[in-house]
């Protein structure tokens, strides 16, 4: 390999004081960085799909996906171990998301990531904060690009990515209305998404007692909480509800004999890095266990495929615009306690409000989640106020096959600009655990141009 091969490989360097970027010789794949307020910068990483097609009549779409955590990064988690092109040993995933979009990932909120701020205050303290920025995010990086404005975009979150992805939803179409931003939006999808928080924990006791995972004394205890939860919740003691989440979330381990929350056929002492006593009783157990789940079923920390050595050593090294006082997922802890107070806010009138603008919204569901269970996302629905809900309700659902196989896969129904997929077999990480269905299903939300497999 000569010098000049090197040279050639990063050919493209914008840099408007706002914005810094690299691509590719071939433009297949760009990154950068985006200050979205002064001091506080937002990580991107945009795939071309090689499948793009250009038919301006059938747009290739766009998929801006959204992580949880809060804290839990795109970039890594969404990218290398759910739906990007690689997985985390740098092999072709053949069920990437790739195949039917082009795919944006994002270090959100920042502090996330290789997203980072310089001071500590600027960690965001509510979903509209984050919206807010990534808004400015989409401002920067859209704007700027004829081919990508053409492309509808398709926020696709999961967890507490589908609150970020409701208040995004609506900043960006206000965004759009004042001729700030330039994109069409497509639609939103929400997977196993901490839309109402109270819903689920409710859910949980009477689930995991119907699956045998819990007793009536482990019922009990757990509805005490729940009931101080709602209580909490109503006075808008948000930050205190967070606290008691947290004590719900220990009662359950401890009476479960530790279910997995994102699969409750699963022990989460199953799993090779397994949270001690003393994490479990801290706030950012969320975050730890989100990615520690995944990291589990494929590398030992520190070995071949670990998440953390890929993205602090040998992504860096090809990225070449990590500032190098950046750690990976240096500051995501902090991520969590700035949102403390917001974590236990519902976000159903942000989905009543996108309803209502005639925006696209797809729901979809692993039917083994505990966290963001099913349970739990039916019920926040039933709350909706939309004009179009009892219809929706009241209809009739489609199975769906995937594959040769001719088991039911899932269910879906829709009414008018709603729709809903029970996914079966799956737990919160619907991509991972059934990914014939979902890949299927990510191409009819997009409506993709791509030719079906
Ligand atoms: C993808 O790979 C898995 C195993 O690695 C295999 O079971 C599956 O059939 C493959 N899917 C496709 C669409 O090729
Ligand atoms: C919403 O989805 C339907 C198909 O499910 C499509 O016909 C319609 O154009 C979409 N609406 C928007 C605003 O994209
Ligand atoms: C996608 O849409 C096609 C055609 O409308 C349908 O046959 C198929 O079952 C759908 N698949 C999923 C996963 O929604």
């Amino acid at each position: 390999m000569g010098k000049s091969h090197f040279v050639l490989l990063f050919v493209l360097l914008i840099n408007n004081g706002a914005m810094s970027a690299r691509t590719t010789p071939d433009g297949s794949e760009q990154w950068g960085y985006v200050e979205v307020r002064p001091k506080a910068h937002m990580f991107w990483w945009y795939y071309r799909s090689p499948q793009r097609t250009q038919d301006p009549n059938k747009p290739w779409p766009v998929i801006l996906w959204l992580q949880g955590g809060p804290g839990a990064s795109g970039v890594g988690i969404g990218n290398f171990e759910e739906v990007g092109p690689l997985d985390t040993f740098l092999k072709p995933r053949n069920s990437t998301w790739l195949q039917k979009a082009d795919l944006l990932f994002v270090d959100n909120p920042v502090g996330t990531g290789y997203s980072f701020v310089e001071d500590k205050s600027l960690f965001v303290k509510t979903d509209e904060e984050a919206a807010a920025d990534l808004t400015a995010l989409l401002i920067s990086v859209f704007n700027r690009d004829q081919v990508l404005q053409k492309s509808p975009l398709y926020i696709v979150a999961e967890s507490y990515g589908g609150k970020y992805a409701v208040t995004l939803g609506l900043s960006a179409l206000k965004a759009i209305e004042a001729g700030k931003l330039k994109l069409r939006l497509g639609g939103i999808a929400l997977g196993d998404s901490w839309i109402s928080p109270e819903d689920f924990v409710f859910s949980w006791a009477p689930l995991l007692k119907d699956v045998s995972r819990l007793d009536t004394s482990g019922v009990d205890k757990s509805n005490r909480l729940t009931q101080k939860i709602k209580q909490q919740i109503s006075e808008g003691q948000y930050e205190a509800a967070t606290n008691s989440w947290s004590e719900l979330e220990n009662v359950i381990i401890s009476y479960s004999n530790s279910v997995d929350f994102y699969n409750f056929l699963l022990d989460s002492g199953m799993d090779p890095v397994s949270a001690t006593a003393a994490e479990l009783s801290q706030k950012k157990i969320f975050l730890k266990r989100y990615s520690r789940y995944l990291d589990s079923s494929r590398a030992l920390p520190g070995g071949d495929g670990d998440l953390d050595t890929l993205m602090n050593d040998i992504l860096r090294k090809k990225l070449k615009i990590i500032p190098k006082n950046v750690q990976w997922g240096g500051q995501s802890d902090l991520v969590f306690s700035a949102l403390a107070g917001d974590f236990m806010k519902p976000r159903i009138s942000e989905v009543d409000e996108l309803l209502a603008k005639g925006v696209n919204v797809t729901i979809y569901n692993g039917q083994l989640d505990v966290i963001c269970s099913t349970k739990g996302t039916q019920a926040w629905v039933e709350k909706l106020k939309w004009e179009g809900i009892q219809s929706f309700l009241s209809m009739e659902r489609s199975p769906l096959y995937c594959g040769d196989g001719s088991a039911t896969k899932a269910f879906t129904k829709s009414y008018r600009n709603l729709r809903f997929y029970w996914i079966l077999k799956a737990g919160h990480f619907v991509p991972v655990d059934e990914p014939c269905v979902s890949l299927n299903m990510v191409g009819n939300i997009t409506q993709s141009p791509a030719e079906t497999m």
